[in-house]
């Protein structure tokens, strides 16, 4: 295990790649889902210095909060309630650039200003979500989701391995 590297002055893709190609040596040893969520949560929070990076994962009828980086977090999301449940109903990432111009959003942290969400899908169905929180309005692009969505693939590819 060697230090986490995040390079300097350079764009939003690079570090994007940067971390892409840290994570997936990272885990290559791994098996285990909650261990490769709590680093990959780490790997975006140390990069990007977003308000909160983590995982919600689905049980029963419910998404229950996972491993993530930030500020205490609402335990229970209901499928359809917020960004995170509005996500796993629809199957798709949704970007909210303004979370006060979203209906229903849920505040966890007042400091949230906007936000992405990505489905994280196991043998077709949804397996939980990535949910990324920034202090600032309009942070989140396609770009993110290009790129964020590759590493919801390494994850996903993970828990096929794994089952
Ligand atoms: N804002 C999310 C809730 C989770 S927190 O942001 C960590 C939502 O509306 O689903």
């Amino acid at each position: 295990m060697h230090d986490f590297l995040i390079p300097k002055d350079k764009s939003k893709e690079e570090k994007y790649r940067n971390i892409v190609s840290q994570i997936e040596s990272l885990v290559e040893n791994e098996s285990n889902i909650i261990s490769i969520l709590s680093n990959i949560s780490a790997a975006i929070h140390q990069t990007f210095k977003w308000l909160w990076v983590g995982f919600y994962i689905v049980k029963g009828d419910e998404l229950i909060l996972g491993p993530f980086q930030g500020p205490v977090a609402c335990f229970r999301i209901k499928k359809g309630e917020g960004v995170c449940g509005k996500t796993w109903l629809l199957r798709k990432t949704i970007i909210v650039p303004d979370v006060e111009k979203f209906p229903g959003h849920i505040a966890c942290s007042s400091q949230s200003r906007s936000e992405i969400v990505l489905p994280i899908f196991k043998n077709k169905k949804t397996y939980g979500v990535l949910d990324i929180d920034s202090e600032e309005l309009n942070t989140f692009d396609s770009i993110d989701q290009q790129y964020l969505e590759v590493l919801v693939g390494i994850i996903e590819r993970k828990l096929i391995d794994n089952s």
